[in-house]
C-alpha cells in the first residue's frame, strides 16, 4: 500500500523551508500530494496558477509530488485523495498553538488521517514566505532562502534588483 501524505498551504511562494520539508517528508510517505488552498478571502502576491508553476518547476526532481489545489477542509481533501496523513513543517515555538490547534480540530473531523510535524531544518527556522516577501519588496536579499526561479518572480513583482 502506498503511504500517501498532503502538504497543505498557501506556498505564496514556495520557500526553500517548504522543499525541505518535502524532501524530507518523502522519507516517511511514498507520495506527498502539495495542495494549494483556494482561498478566495486572502489577499496572496501570486497568482494560483503562478504558486502552482513555481511548486511544479521547484519539485520537477521529484518523481512521486504532485501538485494540486483545494478548497473547503483539508481533511476533506486529504480523504478524497485517500490520503493516510497531512504534512506540517514546525518552525519556532509560535508556530505551535495554531497548528496544535489544526491538528486537533482535523483529528476530530477526521480520525483516519493523522498529522506528521517535521521540525524545519535549522537553516530555515527564521524563514517564512511573509518575511521574504517583506524583505525582498524593500530591496533586502532573499538569496538561498528561496528557489533561484522564485527569486526571479519575486524581483519581477516588485521591481526590485538585489
Ligand atoms: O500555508 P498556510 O497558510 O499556513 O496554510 C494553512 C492551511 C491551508 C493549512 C489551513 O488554513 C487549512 O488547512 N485550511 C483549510 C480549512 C481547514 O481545513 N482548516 C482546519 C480545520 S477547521
Amino acid at each position: 500500500m502506498q503511504r500517501v501524505a498532503v502538504y497543505p498551504g498557501s506556498f505564496d511562494p514556495v520557500t526553500n523551508g517548504h522543499l525541505d520539508i518535502v524532501e524530507r517528508g518523502l522519507k516517511i510517505f511514498d507520495k506527498i500530494i502539495v495542495a494549494i488552498l483556494t482561498n478566495p478571502g486572502k489577499k496572496f502576491l501570486f497568482t494560483l496558477e503562478e504558486r502552482m508553476e513555481m511548486l511544479a518547476e521547484s519539485l520537477e526532481k521529484f518523481p512521486n509530488v504532485e501538485i494540486d489545489t483545494f478548497d473547503g477542509l483539508t481533511v476533506d481533501y486529504a480523504a478524497h485523495k485517500k490520503a493516510h496523513g497531512i504534512l506540517r513543517g514546525l518552525r519556532a515555538m509560535s508556530d505551535f498553538e495554531y497548528e496544535f490547534q489544526m491538528a486537533l480540530m482535523n483529528r476530530r473531523l477526521n480520525r483516519d488521517i493523522q498529522t506528521v510535524f517535521l521540525m524545519t531544518g535549522l537553516r530555515w527556522i527564521y524563514t517564512s514566505s511573509s518575511i521574504i516577501k517583506e524583505a525582498a519588496q524593500f530591496g533586502g536579499s532573499i538569496e538561498s532562502m528561496v528557489p533561484t526561479l522564485v527569486e526571479k518572480k519575486i524581483r519581477e513583482k516588485f521591481n526590485t534588483n538585489n
